[in-house]
């Protein structure tokens, strides 16, 4: 569970396309992120999916019609006053029409026009209506009113077409929602570079040395830190993570590649986290031929990587990680001395639901001024959130 999304309420209107049932899957990873999600849907909308998928995810009621005396309390102008964000997806190009030119014939656009909060549109419709000229300046107006417009992506739509028109992914969509609900967060103004996922060295044009890293950790602290408001560059080695939403990227592959792009994304950073599995070795001749494989022994000789944090410089917070099998507290604090960090996150990496790949983490965090916090099992987006706060209390 991530901490943006906790308490929050989250207007989600639905409008009638084939990508509804995405909408679905939305509202299921903002309801596991704590948000209360009060769905509005078209009449449209209703023919593609029932309110009722909607109600059993959100466990709240779900609204059609602008008529309904159900409402109670919570009409279209208290929905629109009490909700924290508001989100169209899929937004057809009905529905993008008639909020460039401020309908209010439904429900949905009834709400929007009486909130002041944030709006994200996410277009979906087919490839040729969406390069429609008319769709366009639609597009183009909500964009100078202040509305996000998030996607489409491109790809194979319902008629077949390869083009633009695809509702963007939930998790893109919900990337964006934190980025927004974070954006006056306590690590506004500041920016941070985070590292993840493990260096490959290469032996031959086959061949690699690397290790477990899943990036997992560094990807948490990464989406964390923007939804604190913070600038974030992610210099990352390969994963098979999904690219978070509003973070800079920098992808490498080998150790001394991660040094140039961490030596370059540190200019005016106010923290570096180095959560990569940086390979210490990498085969001191590469071999521009695969290597056979007929003999019975292979001897590979190695040459020592730069290390990184050890040598990196300048006025920013440095946190290590420490990857340890055994005497934990010991091996970190040596690693927080010699590296000269401000902390370090002692990890035990050979724990049951610890280290790489997994979705939780057991961390110690030892400072230089000599005090401990060891934590229990967390997920990592929490661990995340600890180390964060630590940097946020350093700043201030
Ligand atoms: O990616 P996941 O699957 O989520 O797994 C998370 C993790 C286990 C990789 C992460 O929690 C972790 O412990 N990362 C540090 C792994 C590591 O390389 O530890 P180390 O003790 O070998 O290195 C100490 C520190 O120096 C690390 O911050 C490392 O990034 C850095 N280092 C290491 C070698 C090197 N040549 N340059 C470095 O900067």
């Amino acid at each position: 569970m991530t901490m943006i999304l906790n308490n929050k309420r989250i207007l989600l209107g639905v409008s009638g396309s084939i990508a509804c049932y995405k909408a679905l899957d939305l509202t299921s990873k903002l309801v596991q992120n704590g948000a209360i999600v009060d769905v509005i849907m078209t009449e449209a909308a209703c023919k593609f999916i029932t309110p009722l998928s909607f109600q059993s995810i959100s466990r709240r009621p779900v609204f059609t019609n602008l008529w309904d005396s159900g409402h109670g309390d919570i009409g279209h102008i208290e929905m629109g006053n009490s909700t924290d964000l508001a989100i169209i997806a899929p937004a057809t190009a009905n529905m993008i029409a008639k909020l460039a030119h401020g309908l209010a014939d439904d429900l949905l656009t009834t709400t929007i026009l009486a909130t002041k909060a944030k709006v994200i549109v996410a277009p979906a419709m087919d490839g040729n209506m969406y390069y429609h000229p008319l769709v366009q300046e639609n597009i183009n107006k909500l964009v100078k009113m202040g509305i996000i417009i998030v996607g489409p992506n491109e790809g194979r739509l319902a008629s077949g077409l390869i083009s633009k028109g695809r509702l963007s992914e939930p998790y893109e969509i919900l990337g964006h929602i934190r980025a927004i609900l974070g954006k006056g967060g306590d690590l506004k103004g500041k920016k941070i570079v985070v590292t993840a996922g493990g260096t490959q060295e290469p032996i031959d044009p086959v061949r690699i040395i690397s290790n477990h890293s899943s990036g997992k950790m560094g990807y948490a602290l990464a989406e964390i830190a923007r939804d604190r408001g913070a600038e974030v560059i992610l210099v990352t080695a390969a994963t098979a993570l999904p690219i978070p939403v509003s973070v800079e990227i920098v992808p490498v592959k080998t150790a001394a590649d991660m040094h140039i792009a961490v030596e370059k994304s540190l200019e005016n950073a106010d923290a570096l986290i180095m959560a990569a599995a940086v390979a210490d070795f990498r085969p001191t001749i590469l071999s521009n031929q695969k290597l056979k494989s007929d003999k019975q022994n292979l001897n590979l000789s190695l040459t020592k990587n730069p290390d990184i944090l050890g040598t990196v410089k300048g006025n920013f917070i440095k946190v290590g990680f420490a990857a340890e099998t055994q005497s934990l507290e010991t091996n970190a604090r040596k690693k927080l001395l010699e590296k000269d960090l401000d902390f370090i996150v002692a990890n035990n990496i050979i724990e049951i639901g610890s280290g790489f790949g997994s979705d939780t983490n057991r961390v110690v965090i030892l400072d230089k001024k000599g005090s401990i916090n060891a934590l229990p099992t967390l997920s990592k987006q929490e661990i995340a959130e600890q180390i964060l706060d630590k940097i946020v209390e350093i700043i201030q």
